[in-house]
């Protein structure tokens, strides 16, 4: 396909002046989003996918936050291995000086400090003067610089920040040593043009601004981050900040996948280029998904499940001729492999161990032995597994593979003639509990025989449920959210017995729950008081 041939030709007569560099904030703005909070264990599940998507910095947290963050960024640093890992620090010493703390074990570290420079931040968040702003940008770079020589600096909210004064900033922040320059779009307000016109008049007005990368961080308010980030890129622009499936604050950040995607199949119009590997995409797409519970909507460019499906009979008939017709990229690009029908009862250990591969997972023996047998399981009850019924698998196993407390059956009275009720047994710690409960339909008789045994003040926040493949025999894919003094946790269950899928959800999260406690509370761990 001219796509490919076209990909092929420009790694040729890349320039690394066009090169741009994939800023990914998946697990700092990403987290940010209201529910989207992640435990230690999937950020480190997530930094893993992003370090083997190659892409170039990730910023990890913002230590200063919360003992979570800091450690986070600490664990982070230690496992990435390609990446440049980077935490976030406001303009004081303390933040710098903690941030430049987590990050001490990784092999390239950035500290990004930020501050505010718009007039309606500067008077009423920060209280401060403009030249109370200007000292502590010149303090805060300066600051950080006595720790690393990679020193990113931020003006929040830029595009609503008077332009003479956005120049100044961003003069006094190369003089004292910032490496790169961030423009962020941090209400999602500004246009493409008017970006363009933002990062021009900067290369044009401050001085040595051509010995800096330049960056952007655009929010989705306008639906518009994508294109604004592009925007820049055109106009001179060299890093782009961006999260896995847009997660981010509010409307969300730029989407990842869609902007090396636009640079990949435009590179006819635009040369710029990055050096992700695409395949991962959506793979990645997926564990952010599922982590989260933000489920990625179906027509959601490059990941969305309908992103290359083709329905009416016009669109298919092209198809079948030349699939140029009504694909503009390869779904196997962005690694979504189409052929998915696999397995089924007969299927052997090495075939299946192929298969896993094939979809991206390095496991150990044991996990591979305990898929497996997921895996047969599965098969006995389900005519056709497909590749997303073994990745939801696995990424389950590879999730509960530490549990404290584990379901062991479920038996559940439904239907019109009430009371439902619920026998549950769980194992808690290597000991079998058993428990009975009644409730408002067999899901909350259910949560109700679960809490009988591990009593929560837990709040549920999320309840939902989603079909791994089609068909009445899917898996249920269950994820639920709980909420407890101000943390939240989400967790997730399959099975193709949606209730037994909804209660795995919910010990999922209450084992997330205890993990949180142990981390704020070490010495307090003999009890299971979830
Ligand atoms: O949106 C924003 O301005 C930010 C900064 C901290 C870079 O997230
Ligand atoms: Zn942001």
């Amino acid at each position: 396909m001219t796509r490919n041939i076209s990909e092929e030709n420009t790694q040729e007569i890349r320039d690394s002046s066009d090169r741009v560099l994939i800023f990914d904030t998946t697990l700092r703005d990403g987290e940010q989003s209201p529910g989207a909070s992640m435990s230690l264990e999937e950020k480190l599940q997530i930094a893993e996918t992003l370090d083997a998507m190659s892409v170039d910095v990730i910023e990890a947290g913002f230590p200063i936050a919360s003992n979570g963050d800091f450690e986070a960024v600490q664990e982070v640093s230690k496992l990435v291995k390609k990446a440049t890992v980077c935490g976030l620090s406001r303009a004081g010493a303390k933040d710098i000086d903690r941030a430049a703390e987590a990050l001490k074990p990784a092999e390239n570290m950035r500290i990004h400090t930020f501050i505010s420079t718009s007039p309606v931040h500067m008077k009423h968040k920060l209280q401060m003067e403009p030249e109370a702003v200007l000292e502590a940008v010149a303090f805060s770079v300066d600051h950080a610089r006595g720790y690393t020589d990679d020193v990113e600096w931020s003006a929040e909210d830029a595009t609503r920040t008077d332009r003479d004064f956005l120049c100044q900033c961003v003069e006094v922040a190369i003089k004292a040593g910032a490496t790169t320059i961030n423009i962020p779009d941090t209400v999602g307000y500004t246009l493409p043009q008017e970006y363009i016109e933002i990062i021009t008049m900067l290369k044009d007005r401050v001085p040595n601004i051509d010995q800096v990368v330049l960056s952007t961080h655009c929010h989705n308010d306008l639906g518009l981050a994508v294109a604004n980030s592009l925007a820049g890129i055109q106009a001179g622009v060299r890093q782009v900040e961006c999260t896995i499936n847009g997660l981010g604050e509010r409307a969300g950040n730029a989407a990842l996948e869609e902007i090396v995607m636009a640079l990949n199949v435009r590179s006819d119009l635009m040369p710029q280029w990055t050096q992700i590997e695409t395949t991962h995409l959506a793979r990645a797409s997926k564990l952010v998904s599922n982590v989260t519970a933000f489920p990625v909507q179906y027509n959601k460019a490059i990941v969305g499940k309908n992103a290359f499906a083709h329905e009416s009979g016009i669109h298919q008939d092209g198809m079948l001729k030349n699939n140029q017709t009504y694909e503009i990229m390869l779904p196997e690009t962005v690694g979504i492999n189409k052929s998915s029908l696999v397995m089924g009862k007969h299927s052997g250990r090495h075939a299946f161990r192929e298969k896993i591969t094939a979809l991206g997972y390095s496991l150990s023996d044991n996990q591979i032995q305990d898929a497996f047998q997921r895996f047969k399981d599965l098969a006995d009850r389900k005519k056709h597994v497909f590749d997303d019924d073994i990745v939801a698998l696995i990424d389950d196993e590879v999730a509960h593979s530490n549990d404290r407390i584990k379901v062991m059956s479920l038996q559940v009275v439904a239907g019109t003639k009430g009371p439902q009720k619920a026998e549950l047994e769980l194992e808690i710690d290597g000991e079998i509990q058993r428990a009975e409960s009644t409730g408002d339909g067999p899901v909350d008789a259910t949560f109700n025989a679960i809490k009988e045994l591990i009593p929560a003040k837990a709040r549920l926040h999320l309840y939902q449920v989603h079909a791994v493949t089609q068909g009445t025999d899917a898996q249920a894919e269950v994820s639920v959210r709980l909420e407890e003094d101000g943390k939240t946790v989400t967790g997730r269950g399959i099975d193709t017995d949606t209730l037994v899928a909804s209660a795995k959800a919910y010990v999922s999260a209450l084992n997330k729950l205890s993990v949180k406690r142990l981390r704020q509370a070490p010495d307090d761990i003999a009890a299971l008081q979830i």
